[in-house]
């Protein structure tokens, strides 16, 4: 019989060895970093300028248009990349997720052994943040996770809103440095983010418990219910962890569920440096975490942890005639339908490395933090703005003359053109500042040395060119 031209048939091998050499070449360019980012090629404008192609030009071809396309683009898996709280291309997962796409899976329906891996990875998960016992979901990441978790909220505090709409009367509560993805929940779950109640910050940029407490009894005076409090851990900004023992003992006193955002930072709730700042996790109701941030794996896959099934079966549970095999289908706990096996690479990963060399990576991360902090007080034309409680470092450089903010801002974007270290730029308190974050397990202290001096090259330059 003929194989299917979208067969790759006698092309196999040679590709797959395609992919093994692209592969490996990558994988050796980001044992260390390499010198400036290169432009978007004439070669891949042209091919970028073109319609839609009738005829094939091969899988060798086109994988190695992609390998161009890669390698022109902003790769986070290289160590001098600390522009966001993102993932860095763990090679195993990166195999894994390979394989998952090969046997394409769907996760919605129960597909065997898959939904077993998917319960399983979800428990250990659990267990290494401390989080205890659970449900939950391989999710598409924190927005996603975050999501789930108020709807699943919502529908507790206010039985039968997933069929009545919103009537107006839920609330939100969060810190003021809370990720924006609760209020687009709030939005998209007819709350509305006016419902969000953004709690003031104390001074180590934590949510103020008494205000909290205040905040919610006002408004459950004035006819409110309130749905949830989302405790960060580990805000995108600075890092900050919301005291959750705390926060979960209001929430106990006043019958509110508690989510905790710890999409970026609750995977140091495993490390012994850091650790401590997670007290109270396992009194949450739910907890977001995303193993495409700091525990390496490459995008996507987040992970809901859940206390009770039955809640999250009474928020997303459907009667459908198509699906009536299984008396209980994974998508009755969930948002998405056709949900790839997103698991399998932090499967493969945990059971690799161990979780004690993931965790050992995540104390690396938390020290060179630490490390950094320390460098840039010891520099006079540097100031830490803010102390780091995980791994992220907001510092500024102090120039000579004109506007610090100016000059900040400017240092960020003259770094991301020349490439050579990726730095943003963000705004605490007023100050603009540079914030590099650290959740790649390749980086080292020779990043962190390179680092501070390239922020001093690029930033002595601009100053000279701008000399009064
Ligand atoms: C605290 C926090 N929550 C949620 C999100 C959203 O996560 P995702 O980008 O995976 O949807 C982020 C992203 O940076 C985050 O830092």
């Amino acid at each position: 019989m003929k194989p299917s031209p979208l067969s790759l048939g006698h092309e196999r091998v040679a590709a797959l060895e395609t992919a093994f050499e692209i592969l490996r070449a990558a994988w050796e360019g980001f044992d260390s970093a390499r010198p400036g980012q290169p432009p978007t090629s004439a070669s891949s404008l042209e091919l970028l300028s073109r319609g839609l192609p009738g005829d094939g030009i091969g899988a060798i071809s086109a994988l190695r248009e992609a390998e161009c396309f890669l390698d022109e683009s902003l790769a986070q898996s290289r160590p001098r990349f600390f522009g966001y709280v993102g993932s860095s291309g763990l090679e195993v997962g990166v195999l894994a997720e390979a394989l998952s796409a090969s046997h394409d899976v769907n996760m919605a329906s129960v597909a065997a052994t898959a939904t077993m891996v998917e319960q399983q990875l979800i428990q250990w998960v659990s267990e290494f943040v401390g989080f205890g016992a659970t449900h939950g979901v391989v999710t598409s990441g924190g927005m996603l996770s975050n999501l789930t978790a108020l709807a699943v909220a919502r529908e507790h505090a206010l039985p039968g809103t997933r069929q009545t709409g919103s009537n107006g009367k839920g609330t939100l509560y969060i810190s003021a440095e809370a990720h924006s993805s609760v209020d687009r929940s709030a939005e998209l779950l007819g709350l509305g983010s006016n419902a969000v109640r953004a709690i003031p910050i104390d001074e180590n940029r934590r949510m103020d418990v008494g205000v909290l407490e205040s905040q919610i009894q006002a408004d459950i005076a004035n006819g409110f219910v309130p749905v949830a409090v989302v405790a960060t851990a580990g805000t995108t900004l600075t890092g900050a962890v919301d005291p959750i023992r705390a926060i979960s003992d209001v929430c106990k006193r006043n019958r509110v569920w508690l989510h905790v955002d710890g999409a970026y930072g609750l995977p140091a709730a495993a490390t012994a440096t850091a650790g401590a700042l997670f007290d109270g996790i396992s009194l949450a109701d739910s907890a977001t975490i995303d193993a495409h941030k700091w525990l390496f794996v490459p995008k996507a896959c987040g992970v809901l942890l859940v206390r009770n099934n039955e809640a999250l079966l009474a928020t997303f549970g459907h009667a459908a005639s198509y699906m009536v095999d299984a008396d209980e289908n994974p998508v009755d706990r969930t948002l998405e339908y056709s949900r790839p096996f997103r698991s399998l690479k932090l499967w493969v990963a945990f059971r690799a490395h161990g979780a004690d060399a993931i965790r050992a990576a995540l104390e690396d991360n938390v020290k060179l933090a630490q490390r950094l902090a320390a460098m840039v007080n010891e520099t006079p034309n540097l100031e830490l703005v803010v102390e780091p409680q995980l791994s992220i470092v907001p510092f500024r450089r102090l120039p000579m003359h004109g506007s610090v903010n100016q000059h900040n801002s400017d240092i960020a974007k003259q770094m991301q053109v020349d490439g050579d270290a990726y730095v943003t730029s963000a705004v605490v308190d007023g100050k603009t500042v540079l914030r590099p974050c650290f959740t790649n397990f390749r980086t080292t202290l020779d990043d962190v040395n390179e680092l501070l001096a390239i922020v001093e090259k690029t930033g002595s330059m601009l100053e000279n060119r701008s000399e009064p």
